[in-house]
């Protein structure tokens, strides 16, 4: 298949860029290096350095069988100071990928989509049937492009899945997390394994959790890429389909942080701060659905193997 990555010099879209060339797909990456490192793109791809609002040429030179659609910014607590950014790049930089597509006739993507478009749940684990209430920016930018999808399949007969990631981490092919702006808990605990920081804080002690500390449900991106390409090819013309993707399973920051002791033998300082603000006390999707439809099973699971693949790359 002739795909079209947008994002695909990203963390997650490198992966999945570099699992699409290993099938043998021929990829060209859309990526306009804002937060993307050229060198992430496998040797097999092809890199426009483009953006989303100037994506047009680009798809009417490779003429796409399918996109997959990873480019965005993704910082919470920015999206809240800088709404603008969010607004332009994450919906109308979608809205004109969406118009490039339709200008060529390519009408089958594969969106990323978050949890964040759920907000505080009432119930968790959380199904794709949950009520969503974003509390932030970035969460409701990306409600807006599930929303865009399902008119855009409905009219122009899209075949559409977003896909609901919750923490993603791990690596896969080589590829792990490199953000210039790091606030993701496994690789800044790791940050401070490899001595480039002092200690870690733990954002809250005090919220009604086992340990007191709060829990996510940590999916490693090999997983993740392994839904991208079911996902690819499962809606028919006029679907548009949502699922979930966690491995089910909730772990606490001291467990991640305890884990992440044992993979690197470093005693990973921890100052206790105050909680962070907008972070709710639990996040654990139900990912049955994606089980169910597309026969989805994660294959790593455990805590510990994940945080041991981000490290493999992160030394
Ligand atoms: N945490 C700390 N210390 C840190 C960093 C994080 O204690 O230095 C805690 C956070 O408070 C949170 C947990 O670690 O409880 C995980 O935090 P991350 O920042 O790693 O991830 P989030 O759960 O905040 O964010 C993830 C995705 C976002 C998405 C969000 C949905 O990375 O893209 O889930 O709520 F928006």
């Amino acid at each position: 298949m002739r795909v079209l990555v947008a994002g695909g010099a990203g963390y997650i879209g490198s992966v999945v860029t570099a699992a699409l060339v290993a099938d043998g797909h021929e990829v060209t990456v859309l990526d306009d290096l804002s937060t993307g490192h050229a060198d992430a793109v496998v040797e097999g791809a092809r890199l426009a350095q483009v953006s989303l609002h100037d994506s047009a040429p680009v798809l009417a030179d490779v003429r796409p069988d399918a996109v997959l659609h990873f480019a965005a910014r993704s910082l919470v607590a920015v999206s809240q100071q800088q709404p603008e950014d969010y607004w332009s790049t994450n919906v109308a930089g979608s809205l004109a990928l969406l118009e490039a597509m339709r200008a060529v006739d390519c009408r089958r993507i594969v969106f990323s989509s978050t949890a964040a478009t759920y907000g505080e749940p009432d119930q968790v684990p959380i199904r794709e049937d949950a009520p969503t209430r974003p509390t932030n920016t970035y969460g409701a930018s990306k409600l807006a492009v599930d929303h865009m999808l399902t008119s855009y399949a409905v009219a122009h007969g899209f075949a559409a899945v977003s896909l609901r990631y919750f923490n993603v981490a791990g690596a896969a092919f080589g590829l792990g997390e490199r953000h210039a702006t790091e606030t993701h808990l496994i690789p800044l605990a790791l940050q401070v394994a490899a001595g480039q920081r002092e200690s870690l804080t733990v954002f809250g002690r005090d919220y009604p959790t086992p340990d007191g500390t709060c829990i996510r449900d940590y999916v490693h991106v090999g997983d993740l890429s392994d839904a991208h390409l079911l996902a690819l090819s499962a809606p028919s013309a006029g679907e548009h389909r949502i699922y979930n993707l966690g491995n089910g399973t909730g772990f606490s920051v001291q467990e991640v942080v305890d884990a992440a002791r044992e993979v690197t033998g470093h005693e990973i300082p921890t100052v206790d701060g105050p909680r962070r603000p907008g972070d709710p006390a639990q996040l654990v999707a139900s990912s049955d659905l994606i089980r169910a439809d597309l026969g989805w099973t994660p294959r790593h699971t455990d805590l510990v193997g994940i945080v041991r693949d981000a490290w493999d790359v992160a030394r």
